[in-house]
Order: structure tokens, then sequence, then C-alpha cells
């Protein structure tokens, strides 16, 4: 079955899982692997849940979401990213996960190609051959260490069948965020070879470093082309509540809710409600998240700085740290089973991002301060002794 074959379990998944394995069984083990914050869901954020659900919101609903949270995503994207939005424009979603999904049904034939930048997000290349099974994948790594866009080989990779070309800044594993160079790269690609631009943005609010964040669908000239998909995970700790939006022109939205009705019907109501209060209302536990990944970047950074084996971009947006983990001369699947059976912590191998990047591992800064510490210790004494050897 193609299904089969296009979709593997998580990798990121399945080492969280390992970790959590050898936790129980009595292991003192550091878990810088999963992707969500280390805080639960505000309080504000699940009352409103409640009284949703008290209140009734228990049926189906309209499928392109609730008016008011479509409202209030436009406005947010008017506002924080620029990009004159209309409700109608929004499409509420069970996650981000599942809005990539809409946006890559709606734009992708059989035969079209597609730009996949890595290191990418895990579910990226299985999301893409599940929307269409027969579209053509050429992925183009970022420049190594930079993390800058390579452009003489997304200009190589360009072909009159390019449909779509898939971004994810703040990026997850690298923790770039989109400079003002690569931005009008991309805007001048898309305007020329009028293709998709598929933006994700999950990490948007995660700003570590003070640049500012770019959306492209604030370009004029390309904004027809762009499909931003964002959502609430990652700034709200609300990963298990499923959901995301995208904001497209309204033709393309017309296509994602087609899918997205035959799919999923409606994204829940009540949850939707949580959303709403997620939003609208009080905005510190997201601000105190914000100043906590600020000050582990810099514990990061730090490490990096004092261990002459290995190597790092800062991280300028989101919760990932990428290290270059090359001088053990191990692969990064090897390198991250060693580290966890040596020293019980556990981290995510590159070559789940892209296999460009077996020399690499990503860290999660979104673990309790002191454990993030002792898990970066833990590591410069693994790769004091694996470099050395
Ligand atoms: C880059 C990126 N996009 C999308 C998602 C999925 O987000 P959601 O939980 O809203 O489906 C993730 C989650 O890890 C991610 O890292």
């Amino acid at each position: 079955m193609i299904i089969d074959a296009v979709v593997q379990q998580s990798p990121t998944l399945q080492f969280s899982l390992t970790a959590q394995k050898l936790k129980t069984q009595g292991r003192d083990i550091i878990s810088l692997g999963l992707g969500e914050p280390d805080y639960d869901t505000p309080d504000h954020i699940k009352a409103a849940a409640a009284e949703a659900l008290r209140a009734g919101m228990t049926r189906y609903s309209a499928a392109s979401g609730l008016p008011e949270l479509r409202e209030l995503v436009a406005q947010k994207l008017r506002q924080d990213n620029g990009i004159p939005a209309k409700a109608d424009e929004v499409l509420i979603v069970p996650g981000a996960k599942n809005a990539l999904f809409l946006a890559c049904a709606a734009v992708l034939r059989p035969g079209d190609e597609v730009i996949n930048l890595t290191p990418c997000y895990v579910s990226n290349v299985p999301i893409l051959k599940l929307a269409e099974p027969g579209c053509v994948m050429h992925t183009v790594p970022l420049l190594a260490d930079t993390f800058r866009l390579d452009r003489a080989r997304i200009l190589a990779a360009l072909s009159p069948r390019t449909r779509l070309i898939v971004i994810n800044y703040p990026n997850n594993p690298s923790g770039k965020m989109l400079d003002a160079d690569d931005a009008a790269f991309l805007r001048a690609v898309v305007a020329e070879r009028d293709c998709y631009l598929l933006s994700d943005e999950i990490y948007e609010r995660l700003a570590i470093a003070d640049l500012a964040h770019i959306s492209p669908a604030a370009f004029p000239e390309i904004a027809e082309r762009v499909i931003t998909v964002n959502g609430f995970s990652k700034s709200y700790a609300m990963t298990g509540w499923r959901i995301g939006y995208t904001h497209a022109a309204p033709a393309l939205t017309a296509v994602m809710l087609k899918v997205h009705q035959q799919l999923n019907t409606n994204t829940a109501a009540f949850i939707q409600k949580a959303a709403v209060a997620a939003l609208a209302g009080p905005q510190d536990r997201l601000r105190q998240f914000i100043g906590d990944l600020r000050a582990r970047a810099a514990l990061y950074r730090d490490f990096v700085a004092a261990t002459p084996t290995v190597r790092s971009a800062p991280v300028e947006g989101g919760f990932f740290g990428f290290l270059h983990i090359g001088a053990t001369g191990l692969g990064s699947d090897a390198c991250a089973t060693a580290l966890l059976e040596d020293t019980g912590v556990a981290v995510i191998p590159g070559i789940s991002f892209g296999e460009d990047f077996d020399a690499w591992v990503r860290i999660s800064l979104a673990a309790a301060t002191g454990e993030l510490a002792e898990g970066l210790r833990r590591i410069g004494g693994f790769m004091a002794r694996h470099a050395a050897a």
C-alpha cells in the first residue's frame, strides 16, 4: 500500500516514548526531546472550554469555524502579521498539522513538484505524500550552520512544474527565523514562478531574539499565492486540544473548506471557545514562557560557547536548538541512542529532519531550566568522552 510506504511512525514520538519507558523503569531521565511547552494550559482557557460544554456546545457546528474565532484570528493576522486578512479567509481546523494537509491537498495535483526546505518538521514529507501521492518532492537543505536559504540550490530545483514551496519559520528544528533578505528572495521567486508558498508559522509568537517575524502573506504581490498556517499548540500549551488555522485567498480557502468538511466536519466548538479565550484573554503566561525560553536559550548559547566539540546557530525563535555532534563520528541516530543509554538524556536525531542533517541532534528548550542545565552538562561530558575516542 502506498500509505504504508510513505508514512512512518513519527521518530520524535518514538524517542520520547523510549525515554518515558526508561523513566518508568526508574532511570534518571532528562527529556530534551518532545516539542511541547513545559506548562499546563492556562486556567482561563480551560474554564472557557468547560463553560462552553456546560452551555451545550457539544454538537456539529459550522465547518469553517465559529465566526467569533475567525474574526479574532483575522484581527490577529492584521495586527501582528501585517496580513490584510478577512474572517472569511480563515479556516479553523483540528491542529496546524491538519492545516498543512488541507493546504497541500488543495494545491497539489499529480506530477506537481514541491520544494521542501530541510531541516523540516518531521511530518512535512508524510503530509505532502498523503495529500498528493503523485507529487514530486525536491528536498533543498538550508545552508549548514547559518540555516539561511541556499539560493543557488533553490533556483536549480525550480522547474515549470514547481507548484509549491514549503517553509517554516521560526524553524523546527534549527531555531532560525526568516530574515529580510531571504524573505525578499522567496517573494521574488513566488512572484516570478507563480507557484504557491506554504508558510508554517506555528512558533511565531515564541520570539527569542529581537527580530521581527516576517509573514510572506503580507507581501501584496504574492498574497494570493501564500497559505499561512498557525495554531495554538505551542504558544498556549494546547498541544492536546488539537486546534489550528489556515489563512489563504478566498478561492483556495473554499477548496480547503471542502476537504476539511469531508474529513473533519468541524473543529469541536467548545475547543474553539477555548481558543477564543487564548487569543482574547490575558497573555501573561505566554509572556512568562517567552521569558523562560530566552533564559534557556542563553544557557544553551553559553553551553555551546564553552564546549569546543559542538557548534550551533543561536536560537532566534521557537524552542529548539540544533546541535552539531559530528565530532563524535557517530550518525545522529546512534549518537542519540548512546546519549540516552549512557547519560539518560533524550534528544532527537537530526536525520529525522532531513537526510543532510545526520551530524546534528535537536535539543528542546521546553524543559524546566534546571533540567536543561543538567541535560546540557551531561551532553558536554558525553561529547568529551566520545569526541576524544
Ligand atoms: C513546524 C511545526 N508545524 C506544525 C506542527 C503541528 O502543530 P499542531 O499541534 O497545531 O498540529 C508542529 C508540531 O510539532 C511543528 O513543529
